[in-house]
């Protein structure tokens, strides 16, 4: 029979939470585009890129429509297309793998690093062939992948080195923030990332002029000046009022960051005991944002059914590895192809985790956790 839970309901991210700390100000910076009437472009876009630029302490940021583009549109930058293959990770959200092949370029996998999730720079190089041109590591869960083994590899292969940031504002490697140790670097402003807009957004981070003028040549139609399109592009701008919604959550973000730490903390400190549970492995040196927190437990199909019943949403992050997705069947990868990140599927649950959250609902969780895990 199924129990009636009568606790409060703990999400798994909670926007509505973060809203009502800024609205005021949410709502100040719309008003301000509004009454400007600066909607494409201008100074909203350029005064948020300068600020998301200087918060990873690159040179330029691009502001783009959504995540997907800014790895679409990086790609372009650096001449990838038809003929050339691009390897990343199979276990990331679709987007990173679809990104590629909106290039025309081929997608390759590499097997993951079982502790970490993020791509194992072992697999990676027995993947290079003569038709290879970059290395897309995503820096998965907030996490850094492994960037002084990727950057070798491309050094010794001449090959370009594209980071998927899409969960990783503000993380660090080494001390340095993602954004500044690829050649280019892609950012999502979905919504219920550490650095959501109230719509899609994203942007490109990079540090080389060359590709930032090609990447904001891109994204608007291929031009410089108004009516003289010097290669095709699309239409792929930040809007204007995400870009004034990202303003004000940029400042907070630090301290959204901080609070996620603390409660991964909590969380670990809760958790690294309980027989049957795997808390999140962080290499030293390796600053995680913790955009979700993933434990593996054997048994997570029931685990999260029991969460469920206490009140307590989930994720999974993610599901169906892109290696067996529908839409990539015609690579013929079968399951089997990556065990590594097909065991890391059946095993993986998100519990919630949100600047927001109380240590009391930490504990509840970790509690519901500690009593069903088996
Ligand atoms: C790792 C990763 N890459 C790329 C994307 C694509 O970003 P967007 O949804 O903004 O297009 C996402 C977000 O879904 C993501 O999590």
């Amino acid at each position: 029979m199924e129990r009636i839970a009568t606790a409060e309901k703990i999400r798994l991210v909670d926007l509505g939470a973060q809203y009502q700390a800024i609205h005021k100000e949410i709502w100040s910076a719309m008003r301000n585009v509004v009454e400007n009437s600066a909607f494409v472009l201008g100074k909203h876009v350029k005064d948020f890129e300068g600020d998301f630029a200087a918060f990873c302490n690159a040179r330029f940021a691009i502001g783009v429509a959504s995540g997907t583009d800014a790895l679409t549109l990086s790609l372009k930058a650096l001449g990838i297309g038809p003929g050339d293959e691009v390897i990343t990770a199979p276990n990331s959200a679709f987007p990173t793998a679809e990104a590629i092949t909106l290039t025309g370029a081929k997608v390759v996998f590499a097997d993951i690093n079982p502790d970490t999730f993020n791509i194992d720079p072992a697999e990676v190089e027995k993947k290079i062939t003569k038709k290879t041109k970059a290395i897309m590591p995503v820096h998965l869960y907030g996490l850094p992948a492994q960037m002084d083994e990727l950057e070798e590899l491309c050094r010794t292969h001449d090959l370009k080195l594209v980071e998927d940031a899409a969960q990783a504002h503000g993380a660090e490697y080494k001390g340095r923030r993602v954004g500044t140790i690829g050649n280019v670097a892609c950012f999502s402003f979905y919504p219920s990332k550490n650095l959501g807009a109230y719509g899609d957004g994203g942007a490109v981070v990079t540090n080389d002029e060359a590709i930032a003028d090609k990447a904001r040549m891109l994204r608007n139609h291929g031009r410089h000046e108004k009516y003289c399109h010097e290669i095709e592009g699309c239409n792929s701008r930040l809007d204007a009022l995400q870009a004034a919604i990202l303003s004000v959550k940029l400042k907070y973000l630090d301290e959204w960051n901080k609070k996620r730490r603390q409660h991964a903390r909590y969380y670990d400190e809760l958790l690294s005991s309980v027989e049957n549970v795997i808390t999140p492995t962080i290499p030293a040196k390796m600053k995680s944002v913790h955009h979700v927190y993933v434990i593996r437990v054997r048994d997570r199909d029931n685990l999260r059914k029991k969460l469920k019943e206490d009140n307590i949403d989930t994720g999974i992050h993610y599901p169906i590895p892109l290696h067996l997705q529908p839409a990539l069947a015609y690579m013929g990868l079968e399951s089997g192809s990556f065990p590594r990140a097909e065991e890391a599927t059946s095993t993986i649950l998100s519990l919630p985790l949100y600047p927001e959250m109380s240590k009391e609902q930490v504990e509840r969780v970790a509690d519901a956790v500690k009593q069903h895990a088996k």
